[in-house]
């Protein structure tokens, strides 16, 4: 729950970013494709938009790639987007490692493939100790599971006498989250024209900014990225309090 940006730097640029990537399907529709071809097509938009993020100093970048309810896609579709993970990670590790990116990743880890828990361990082994910027992958990821597991978490603390029912508080259950150690999202960004938030880092976004932009996730760039930066500078974010110029 650490608010990233402190009063005077808030309209600088975001520490970190989340993105919705969504409208694969579409992209891929709309040019008579299988679906498939949007998913992969998704992957190098993904791919720019981490090196983009990089240049434009953005610390954390969180990528909503598998949620808690694309289980019910049909199992050729949950195929396709295990073995782009297992790719993305076979191939583009080692560049990120060298980039001095460090990954993470968030979600449940339960029901997943045994070789993909491995290759999204390995993944965070290997580059714990980077720090030019924070890459987060949240896979098999659910706001509502993750706060229930928190739940679960801290009642299980309580039961072994590790924590007071007192002491339960928003920074305790923050620091029990998946995301204990990243900073709140400072922009959360959904593609495709959607504006929902679809079960995405819930309990995270209580004064994150949400960017909606029209464009599908494979054609997201650079260029958009810097526009959403824009768009955030425009905000103006005062966390419950006053906006600056009325506060005297
Ligand atoms: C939403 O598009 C996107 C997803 C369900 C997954 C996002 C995945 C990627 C960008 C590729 C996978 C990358 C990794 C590293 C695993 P949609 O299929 O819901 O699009 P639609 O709403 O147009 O149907």
């Amino acid at each position: 729950m650490k608010q990233s940006s402190k009063a005077d730097d808030v309209y600088a640029t975001p520490r970190h970013v989340a993105i919705i990537m969504d409208g694969n399907g579409r992209w891929a529709q709309r040019r008579m494709l299988p679906r498939s071809h949007g998913h992969k097509a998704g992957v190098d938009a993904l791919k720019k938009t981490v090196r983009a993020a990089r240049e434009f100093g953005i610390e954390y970048l969180t990528l909503f790639s598998f949620s808690s309810e694309n289980w019910s896609r049909p199992e050729g579709e949950i195929n396709e987007l295990f073995a782009l993970l297992r790719l993305f990670i076979r191939r583009d590790l080692a560049e990120l490692h060298n980039n001095n990116v460090c990954v993470r990743i968030i979600g449940s880890r339960e029901g997943l493939p045994s070789d993909v828990l491995n290759l999204l361990v390995e993944a965070e082994i290997l580059t714990q100790n980077n720090n030019a910027q924070t890459l987060v992958i949240a896979f098999n990821y659910g706001a509502r599971d993750e706060i229930a597991r928190t739940v679960k978490l801290i009642a299980s603390k309580v039961v072994n006498d590790e924590i007071t029912l007192d002491e339960i508080d928003p920074q305790i259950i923050s620091d029990h989250m998946d995301t204990h150690d990243i900073p709140d999202p400072d922009m959360i960004i959904r593609t495709s024209g959607e504006k929902r938030l679809s079960n995405f880092l819930m309990w995270q976004a209580a004064y994150s900014e949400l960017v909606f932009v029209d464009c599908l996730w494979p054609e997201f760039g650079k260029t958009d990225l810097s526009d959403c930066l824009v768009e955030y500078r425009n905000r103006s974010r005062t966390f419950g309090g006053l906006v600056k110029d009325t506060a005297s």
